[in-house]
């Protein structure tokens, strides 16, 4: 990216926490609308990584969104099967109207020409999808890898982590098994130790002091790496992520700054903050549950002076540090966004359609998605906490909870409650973990009404 470019992305940071409209056409004007294969003349630089030039061309025409958030219009954009309640936006993405007709518009030129349309659009559509993600959450886009989930960025973030025999990483045991294992893994290849500690007996009561002390008090000289998640998806409870590591690098040298990893999975596409507002140095998160983007996306983003901890695991394709340095025999160079995205041939239909998701999220605008996902979970919590039969695990302050809703009705299992939800017609899960919660997780396209609905379904359920 020019450095006019990337000028432009920072620029415009500060619109990213505003008003929700507000971002209507910086969203619609970061879409890059895909090239036919017009004569199948390769573009100028063309070269064997299958990327076409780079091109900034108008937007492609969208309908415009309505002048003030109209609910019923956001939820008019997906094509669920409306005689169930969908409280599921934690698990699998339904694609809304904008990302279904974008993947339709590549699969149909794939299909018409694949060669030739992945050579006019493919390394333009990543580099626009990545400068979207960058838009999005206030972060370099350079510093930007793509990969297809929240688990294989994961597994590449930590398999590619440079440490040491006998270097520590720091982790909860509240985090998800794709952390868990992504550790275990490179402890075993690297003899560095991994540490499990717990931050509170009960979410629900859990202060973000004692959080934070029990994390700090748990840093050694040897701690290099903290793996931590955003929101919690067994508990829904939402971590101090910001107040966590301010202070404990100031007097260390750079390669043993603790540097903090996360998985964001559950609150990207949820809370309206930046990445520097986070103040982790990784985050990783699928974009096909809360952003609703394509089914098999997801992102990494770096903090780019975190970048020289990393290393590839798998060669990109994505120019000018692919096949460039291979044909030259050279090395590629320190490590980048686009060298920590996974190259091969994919389905870029749905990789390319990131670029309309965002562009979704710019027009209905995160302030607005932050305040209507956290009004539909409070009013969950509010309702579920006045039934005698049910107690909420998440806590009720959204400062320290997201979109999850997590519960037990005592005396039933997780998975029986989730079975007389489906029974009614309501989508929930419940969490994969030793502790199994039933978790409702309302979005943005839900109403009060479907929250009033599920509640009326677990206010009837008697042993
Ligand atoms: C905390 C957390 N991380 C990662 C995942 C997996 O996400 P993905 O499907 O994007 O790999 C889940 C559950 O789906 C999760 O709860």
């Amino acid at each position: 990216m020019s450095d006019e470019t990337s000028k432009r992305a920072l620029s415009r940071r500060g619109l990213l926490g505003g008003a929700g409209l507000a971002l209507a056409s910086a969203g619609a004007a970061g879409i890059a609308q895909a090239q036919p294969p017009a004569g199948a003349e390769p573009p100028p630089d063309s070269d064997p990584d299958f990327g076409g030039a780079e091109h900034h061309p108008a937007p492609p025409p969208m309908e415009a969104p309505p002048k003030v958030v109209d609910w019923n219009w956001v939820r008019s954009q997906w094509a669920l099967d409306w005689s169930w309640v969908n409280l599921s936006a934690m698990l699998f993405a339904s694609h809304p109207r904008f990302v279904r007709n974008a993947i339709a518009r590549h699969r149909d030129g794939l299909d018409a020409n694949p060669v030739a349309y992945l050579e006019a659009n493919n390394r333009p559509l990543q580099n626009a999808a990545r400068r979207a993600a960058g838009l999005y959450f206030g972060a370099d886009p350079e510093a930007i890898a793509l990969v297809e989930s929240t688990t294989s960025g994961i597994g590449l973030v930590y398999n590619g982590l440079r440490i040491g025999y006998g270097e520590e990483i720091l982790t909860t045991t509240h985090d998800y098994y794709v952390t868990h294992e992504s550790l275990r893994l490179l402890a075993r290849r690297s003899g560095a130790t991994v540490r499990r500690i717990s931050l509170f007996d009960q979410a629900a009561t859990a202060s973000a002091a004692q959080i934070v002390g029990r994390l700090m008090a748990a840093i050694t000289e040897r701690t290099r790496v903290m793996a931590l998640t955003w929101v919690h998806s067994s508990t829904g409870l939402k971590m101090p992520i910001a107040a966590s590591l301010r202070g404990v690098n100031a007097a260390r040298e750079p390669s043993k700054k603790v540097l903090l990893c996360v998985d964001g999975v559950h609150g990207f596409g949820v809370e309206d903050v930046t990445f520097d507002q986070l103040g982790a140095d990784v985050l990783v998160a699928g974009c096909h549950k809360w952003l609703f983007g394509p089914r098999g996306s997801g992102v990494v983003f770096f903090r780019p002076d975190s970048l020289g901890r990393f290393e590839p695991t798998i060669p990109t394709f994505l120019a000018p540090n692919a096949y460039g340095p291979w044909l030259g025999d050279y090395d590629p160079g320190p490590t980048t966004g686009a060298r920590m995205t996974p190259g091969g041939f994919k389905a870029f239909e749905h990789v390319w359609a990131l670029n309309e998701a965002f562009a979704f999220h710019g027009m209905v605008g995160k302030a607005a998605i932050e305040a209507r996902t956290h009004g539909l979970a409070s009013r969950l919590k509010l309702a579920l906490s006045q039934l005698p039969n049910v107690v909420v695990r998440t806590p009720m302050d959204p400062g320290m909870s997201a979109g999850i809703v997590s519960f037990d009705l005592p005396g039933l299992s997780a998975d029986a409650v989730v079975r007389r939800l489906r029974e009614g017609k309501v989508i929930g899960s419940a969490a994969p973990y030793a502790t199994r919660h039933v978790r409702l997780t309302p979005s943005f396209r839900n109403t009060e009404a479907d929250v009033d609905f599920a509640v009326q379904i677990l206010a009837n359920i008697r042993r």
